[in-house]
């Protein structure tokens, strides 16, 4: 039987400490309804003393969040205590989090204190915290660079006076996960009363290494991590609660469950990345979006005959489509051929897929990105007789400070259907005008805009991705029209599931 790994998701307080990821109430709600969803155990909702909205935010949470703990951080202050008592009443499970910093650069320039008023006013905030509630963490900030001695002598101390969860915070990210592996092994090993509480690790990416020590503190006893959706938080950001996941999940032998419902892992991502307006890096591991996307010949030919050749994970796993082959001047024919099949261009003597593959190679060669009409192009078929929805007329109209109308033509399975919107933009009215001819049950959940070069007469990248029927499906189009290139983005995703 495996241990249980508490998650603990701060992405509504250390997440949204991340420069201009700020949310609204409204915002942490959806967010929090999402992680309950994902089968977290504790979401820290805010930070109740550091403003009213923050205040309000976990109040609002604590209605309607139900499984999951929700935490209120404070600092080591009665008064910090006082206002998440009050923000947390309407929590049925509810902690508070409270702690303050141990370093000897907290301790020196922050405070100006002694090591033992630290370890005075740890221990009175942890003992006034129980009086409100049973469930109190303590963390010892930088404790990452606290040294061992001290924050044994500062967690014997809380734990005496009645917390419940340790959290050993690497805050600036410094340690090297072996180093912190040993700090969390050290902590287990001399430490009075530690087996009657949690050991949480809160590790921070300023050396692109959160994850790892996270990963260090679990394989050295501690059993819970605090982590953010996407990796976001303070400066570089926190572990990802995604990668820590699926690290235990690929890894079984490390001995620990989580609770997490990976399969919506990577449509939490797309909402917490929307709602902060903050982009997931493209190669971002998981639920980046080229996690599943293989481009080179190599590559695309092994994952054709066996998907394991070069994937550790199902991509249905975490909730995204199916792994991608994208055609370039680095694909083979066996991609080419699959890609044909898929589009249902029926090629099957070598002589012409030679001939399809030369006129592809150079083509490639010369525009870095292939889309779909251009092999229905270059293999001599009509992308009417392909694809079930192509356009066949398309214009637009906008004026300053007027909005904007669009008109469109369409063959939708044979048949010409024609509509027109207006909108707030011209890529407002032209989908509009889509979803009036294809239907309105679907929502656009990430909008990404690219420029191939650098000049005002580039082409222009569209990368969508539409919500239909709980399915997320990805779309791209170019043009050097960026409204066309968006509509044509938004039918190559509709193309998919009609
Ligand atoms: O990084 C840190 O030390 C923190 C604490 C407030 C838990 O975020
Ligand atoms: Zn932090």
């Amino acid at each position: 039987m495996k241990e249980r790994l508490y998650i603990f998701d701060t992405t509504l307080r250390d997440g949204e400490q991340a420069a201009g990821c700020q949310l609204s109430t409204v915002e942490k709600i959806q967010i929090a309804k999402a992680l309950e969803k994902l089968g977290v155990d504790v979401i820290e909702a805010g930070f109740p003393a550091s403003s009213p909205g923050d205040f309000n935010s976990v109040v609002e949470v604590s209605k309607v969040v139900k499984e999951p703990v929700i935490c209120a951080l404070t600092r080591c202050l009665k008064s910090d205590i006082d206002i998440a008592v009050e923000a947390l009443r309407f929590a049925k499970k509810k902690r508070i989090q409270t702690g303050i910093g141990t370093s000897d650069y907290h301790i020196k320039y922050k405070f100006g204190i002694t090591r033992g008023e630290v370890i005075r006013q740890a221990v009175e905030c942890t003992a006034y915290a129980k009086k409100f509630v049973d469930d109190v963490e303590f963390y010892c900030e930088d404790a990452g660079r606290t040294d061992n001695e001290f924050l044994a002598e500062v967690v014997e101390a809380v734990i005496e006076a009645g917390a419940t969860v340790i959290n050993i915070p690497d805050t600036t990210g410094y340690c090297l996960p072996e180093e912190f592996g040993k700090k969390i092994n050290y902590l287990k090993h001399n430490v009075k009363g530690i087996d009657k509480v949690l050991i949480s690790v809160h590790c921070h990416n300023d050396l692109g290494m959160a994850t790892a020590l996270a990963l260090a503190g679990v394989e050295n006893g501690a059993r819970q991590v605090e982590c953010t959706i996407n990796g976001v938080g303070e400066r570089a950001g926190n572990t990802a609660l995604e990668e820590i996941c699926m690290i235990l999940k690929c890894h079984k032998q490390i001995g620990v469950d989580t609770g997490i419902n990976t399969k919506y892992l990577v449509k939490t991502s797309r909402l917490v990345s929307n709602l902060m307006n903050m982009p997931v890096q493209v190669n971002k591991a998981v639920v980046g979006r080229n996690a599943f996307v293989h481009s080179s010949g190599i590559h695309q030919d092994g994952v054709l005959k066996n998907r394991e050749t070069y994937e550790i994970i199902n991509p249905k796993d975490v909730g995204a489509d199916k792994s991608q082959l994208v055609l370039s001047a680095r694909s083979g024919r066996a991609a080419l051929k699959s890609r044909l099949k898929k589009l249902g261009i029926d090629v099957t003597d070598a002589v012409s897929i030679d001939g399809i593959y030369a006129k592809f190679i150079r083509l490639a060669d010369r525009n870095r990105y292939i889309t779909d009409d251009d092999i229905i192009a270059i293999s001599g078929q009509d992308i009417k007789d392909v694809k079930s929805v192509s356009i066949l007329k398309h214009k637009v109209s906008s004026a300053l400070g007027e909005g904007a109308k669009a008109y469109l033509k369409l063959l939708v399975k044979g048949e010409e259907r024609e509509a027109e919107a207006t909108g707030n933009g011209p890529v407002d009215a032209s989908i509009k005008a889509l979803k009036k001819i294809v239907g309105d049950d679907m929502t656009l959940q990430e909008f990404t805009i690219q420029s191939m070069t650098r000049g005002s007469d580039d082409i222009g990248k569209v990368y969508m991705q539409i919500l239909y029927n709980n399915n997320l499906y990805y779309g791209f189009g170019a043009s050097a029209d960026i409204v066309l290139a968006s509509l044509k983005a938004y039918i190559d995703a509709v193309n998919q599931f009609i």
